[in-house]
């Protein structure tokens, strides 16, 4: 196997991080040999609303990743997430082939193919299309239908959409930096294939990335993915309320917002002296005389912990919209910058009352020390979501129907063009 390159570009509201993969025969783990996280511009909830700045800061990103992985990054899988995304459940049905041999991998993709007939608004694209559960001659149930006989083959599919709109955005920036976009992958997947088990994907569960403007979600059932939807908040919500509430520059209030949840993972005895010791050590920072007595105990109980009470109501009632609240024994994995946020946890378990942990993309190998933080689960995840993409389909690029739409649509243009040059002197 000679060595293959896959790169991720996460663009997120909070940052944007390029991470350069190599696979080889030396290793058979994916190594990360590049990588940049630099402050996002001109993203807010998943949505482009300044190109050129995005432009900029994906090019210092990308320049940065290029460096350290002494490797000129060309093409890349993207993430895509916000509440532009949506997502609905369809069914395909097809005959199969030849009834007398058995299934083919053809078939399969024409049921797939069946399946991702759903009427579109034209401002509006198909991002992904996943097969979550085959039947085979009315028995359901069945994972992998290549080789069985059979004569009538069904397939449900998750489809996750999102707006047109953005997504071309996207692409104009990437090709203003000169890259090849590989294929969309929404964010929530993203961190999923970075965090979670096949143990949990089997019981149920669901993946929560919470980011700086934005809440992506997935919730896996019976190992397959049935449900991903983004919900408007995230975690620089509660900046803002620290903001607000201190009377400080939000510049700051992200610094005690840190300073806090580093705070909080001492030891408990120590703990329990420090954050109710006022007044509160913010590291040097000048903190207002109205707050000054104020311990971390109140700021944290008094802004952080209402705020995020709100979010797992949000996560909590999407659930439920997803109807598959019931069927997730392993509960909700939180990722993202966000689920570092002091007291994630105990407060999850009480709001949502299901089991909770906190998702790390620790199956990273390479240069990884910076990278294992639930910051960066999507940006990981973009790799081994095209890693697994490269090794099951003969084409690399995930966006081969786009093009193949783009393709048909240019060549009724050219045909049109030449229908029209006829009745030209
Ligand atoms: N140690 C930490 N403690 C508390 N919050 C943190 C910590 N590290 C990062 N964050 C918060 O995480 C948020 C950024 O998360 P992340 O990098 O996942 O966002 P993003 O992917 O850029 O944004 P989005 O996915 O919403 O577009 C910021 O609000 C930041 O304050
Ligand atoms: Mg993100």
């Amino acid at each position: 196997m000679s060595d293959k390159i896959i790169c991720g570009i996460d663009i997120g509201s909070h940052k944007i991080a390029t991470v350069v993969g190599i696979e080889s025969k030396e290793y058979e783990e994916l190594r990360i040999i590049g990588f940049n996280s630099t402050p996002s511009r001109g993203v807010k909830r998943g949505l482009i609303v300044d190109i050129d700045k995005v432009t900029g800061a994906l090019e210092e990103s990308v320049e940065k990743a290029e460096r350290m992985a002494g490797h000129k990054i060309s093409s890349a899988y993207v993430s895509v997430g916000g509440p532009h995304i949506s997502s609905l459940n369809s069914h395909g049905v097809v005959a199969v082939s030849n009834p007398q041999a058995e299934i083919s991998e053809h078939d399969v993709q024409r049921a797939v193919e069946a399946a991702r007939a759903i009427s579109l608004s034209t401002t509006r694209e198909i991002i992904e299309v996943s097969a979550r559960d085959y039947s085979v001659d009315g028995q359901s149930g069945v994972r992998n239908p290549v080789g069985m006989s059979g004569v009538r083959l069904e397939v449900d599919t998750h489809i996750i959409t999102a707006s047109t709109t953005n997504l071309k955005n996207i692409d104009r920036s990437l090709s203003d930096v000169g890259i090849e976009n590989m294929g969309f992958i929404f964010s929530g997947l993203a961190s999923a294939e970075a965090v979670l088990t096949e143990t949990e994907k089997d019981l149920g569960v669901a993946v929560v990335d919470i980011g700086g403007g934005k809440i992506d979600l997935a919730i896996y059932v019976d190992g397959s993915l049935s449900y991903s939807s983004s919900i408007p908040i995230g975690a620089k919500h509660i900046t803002n309320d620290i903001a607000v509430g201190l009377r400080i520059s939000l510049d700051s209030a992200e610094k005690v917002k840190l300073y806090l949840s580093d705070l909080y993972k001492m030891h408990d005895d120590k703990l329990r002296k420090k954050i109710t010791s006022p007044p509160p050590d913010f590291q040097g920072l000048t903190i207002p005389e109205t707050i000054s007595d104020m311990t971390p105990k109140t700021l944290v109980d008094g802004i952080i912990a209402p705020r995020l009470e709100e979010i797992y109501k949000y996560i909590g009632e999407e659930l439920i919209k997803s109807t598959f609240a019931d069927s997730m024994p392993s509960g909700i994995v939180v990722t993202g910058g966000g689920a570092l946020t002091v007291q994630m946890i105990e407060i999850g378990k009480k709001i949502i009352g299901m089991p909770i942990r906190i998702g790390v993309p620790e199956k990273a190998t390479g240069l990884v020390d910076e990278i294992l933080n639930p910051q960066f689960s999507a940006t990981i995840g973009l790799l081994y979501y095209g890693k697994k993409y490269m090794s099951t389909t003969e084409t690399k690029d995930k966006n081969f129907n786009r093009i193949l739409q783009k393709f048909s649509l240019n060549s009724s243009f050219t045909k049109l063009k030449d229908m029209f040059k006829q009745f030209l002197p």
